[in-house]
C-alpha cells in the first residue's frame, strides 16, 4: 500500500474542500477483498469464504441541496474532473463508465424508498484496479456507507442494516453498470471483520464470522495480481452464468445448492458434456467451503491448502476460468512450498493466493516474479494480507 489510512483520508478530506469548496460532512470507506475458497458460487445460491483486505476505497461526501450527484476520484487515469448528473436521472446509461457504481447506489437506495438527494462525492482509493480485488464493491460500498451517513439513515448500525446497502450495492452492479455479478464482493465490503474470514450462505442469507488468525499460526496469506486482464472477461462470466441457470432448470432445480454431492453422478448424466463440467465445479466447490470452514476451525491449515489446490484444478479444469498466468502463480507458489495456492475471484487474470509459511513469502514471490519474467508477461504485484474490518465512518 502506498500511504497509510491515516494519509488517506486527509487526502481525500482535503482534495474534496479544495474541490467543493468547504468541508465534507465525513469520510467513509469500504474494503477490497480476496476469497480464500468458493469461487462462482454465490450467484448459484451456494456458499464462498472470502475476506477483506487492508486496501480501501474512501469517500468524502456531504449533501447538496439542488439534486445534483457530482462525483470526482482521484485515481490516476479517472481524469480528476467532476461526473455531474441530476440523482432523478440517473440509469443504465448515465452515467457510463466507474461512475456508474456511484451513481447506481444512490438510484438502488432511492428505488428502495430512502429519502437521498443531491450529493458531492470525492474519492480515492488503495484497491488495486482491475486485479480482481473488487475495487468495484469497495467504490459502490464506500459510497453507500456515505450516503446513509450524509441522510442519516443509519443503514451502518447492526447486520440488517448492513444488508439494505449489500442489496443495493448488487443492483446497482447488476442493473445500473450491468455486470451480472453475484452478492459476495458487496457482502465482505459491508460485513467483514477483523482476523475473521466471512462464510457467506447465499440460499439463507447467512453471514458466519471464520476466526484466522494467520499469524498466530505463523502463516501468511499472499495475493499475487497477475497484472493480466484477458478480453472476453466480462461475456464469459456472464455465460457461465446462463449455463448454471440453464442446468438448474433442466435438473429441475431451484438452483445449482439443491444438487447433492451424493446425487452428482445421476444429475450429471441429464446435462450435455461442457454444462456437466460447470456443475460438477459448482456443486464439489460448495462442498470444499464447508470442508474449508472445518477445517480452518481445527487449524488443520494443511488441509486449507489441500481444498485450496482442489478448487484450482476444478476452476482451470471444468469451469475453465483460469489462464496461464494464474496457473503459473499456483504452479510457482506450490513448487516454493506453500500448503495451496488458487486463482481468486472471477477469474480471466486478476490475483491469486497462496497459503505459506511466513519465512517462505520471499522466495515463494522471487519465483513468481522470475517465472513472469522468463514468459515475457508483466510483471506481477505480490503482497502479504491479513484479513480487515468492512465498511465505516473514519472521520
Ligand atoms: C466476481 C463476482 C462475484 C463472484 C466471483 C466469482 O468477483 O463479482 O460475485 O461471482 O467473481 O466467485
Amino acid at each position: 500500500m502506498s500511504s497509510s489510512p491515516q494519509d488517506q483520508v486527509r487526502r481525500v478530506e482535503t482534495a474534496f474542500s479544495r474541490i467543493v469548496g468547504h468541508p465534507p460532512t465525513g469520510v467513509w470507506s469500504a474494503p477490497g477483498r480476496v476469497n480464500l475458497i468458493g469461487e462462482h458460487t454465490d450467484y448459484n445460491a451456494g456458499l464462498c469464504l472470502p475476506i477483506a483486505l487492508p486496501h480501501r476505497t474512501y469517500a468524502a461526501a456531504a449533501g447538496r441541496d439542488d439534486g445534483l450527484l457530482s462525483v470526482t476520484s482521484l485515481a490516476e487515469g479517472l481524469g480528476g474532473s467532476p461526473t455531474v448528473v441530476p440523482v432523478a436521472d440517473i440509469s443504465p446509461e448515465n452515467p457510463g463508465g466507474w461512475a456508474g457504481y456511484v451513481a447506481g447506489m444512490v438510484w438502488a437506495l432511492r428505488e428502495q424508498g430512502y429519502a437521498v438527494g443531491g450529493l458531492d462525492i470525492v474519492l480515492t482509493s488503495s484497491v488495486p484496479i482491475g486485479a480482481g480485488l473488487s475495487s468495484s464493491a469497495a467504490l459502490s460500498c464506500s459510497v453507500g456507507a456515505a450516503v446513509s451517513g450524509v441522510y442519516s439513515l443509519d443503514l451502518l448500525d447492526h447486520e440488517e442494516a448492513r444488508k439494505v446497502l449489500v442489496r443495493a450495492a448488487i443492483r446497482a452492479e447488476n442493473d445500473i453498470v450491468g455486470a451480472p455479478t453475484g452478492g459476495m464482493d458487496q457482502t465482505v465490503a459491508l460485513l467483514a471483520q477483523e482476523r475473521h474470514a466471512l462464510r457467506l450462505d447465499f440460499r439463507s442469507d447467512e453471514v458466519t464470522p471464520v476466526p484466522l488468525d494467520l499469524e498466530a499460526a505463523g502463516l501468511a496469506l499472499l495475493v499475487c495480481d497477475t497484472r493480466a486482464s484477458h478480453v472476453l472477461a466480462d461475456g464469459q462470466y456472464a455465460e457461465r452464468r446462463a449455463t448454471c441457470e440453464r442446468a438448474a432448470s433442466v435438473l429441475g432445480v431451484s438452483s445449482l445448492r439443491e444438487v447433492l454431492p451424493d446425487e452428482l453422478p445421476g444429475s450429471l448424466a441429464r446435462l450435455d458434456e461442457v454444462s456437466a463440467r460447470r456443475v460438477r465445479h459448482v456443486v464439489t466447490e460448495n462442498a470444499r467451503v464447508e470442508a474449508c470452514v472445518e477445517a480452518l476451525v481445527r487449524e488443520d491449515f494443511g488441509e486449507v491448502g489441500e481444498l485450496f489446490v482442489e478448487s484450482h484444478a476444478s476452476l482451470r479444469d471444468d469451469y475453465e476460468v483460469s489462464c496461464p498466468e494464474l496457473d503459473a502463480v499456483v504452479a510457482e507458489a506450490l513448487a516454493a512450498g506453500a500448503l495451496g495456492a488458487r486463482m481468486t475471484g472471477g477469474g480471466f487474470g486478476g490475483s491469486a493466493i497462496a497459503l505459506l509459511l511466513r519465512g517462505l513469502v520471499d522466495a515463494a514471490t522471487s519465483a513468481i516474479e522470475v517465472r513472469f519474467e522468463r514468459e515475457g508477461w508483466r510483471a506481477p504485484e505480490c503482497f502479504a494480507v491479513t484479513p480487515a474490518g468492512g465498511a465505516y465512518r473514519d472521520l
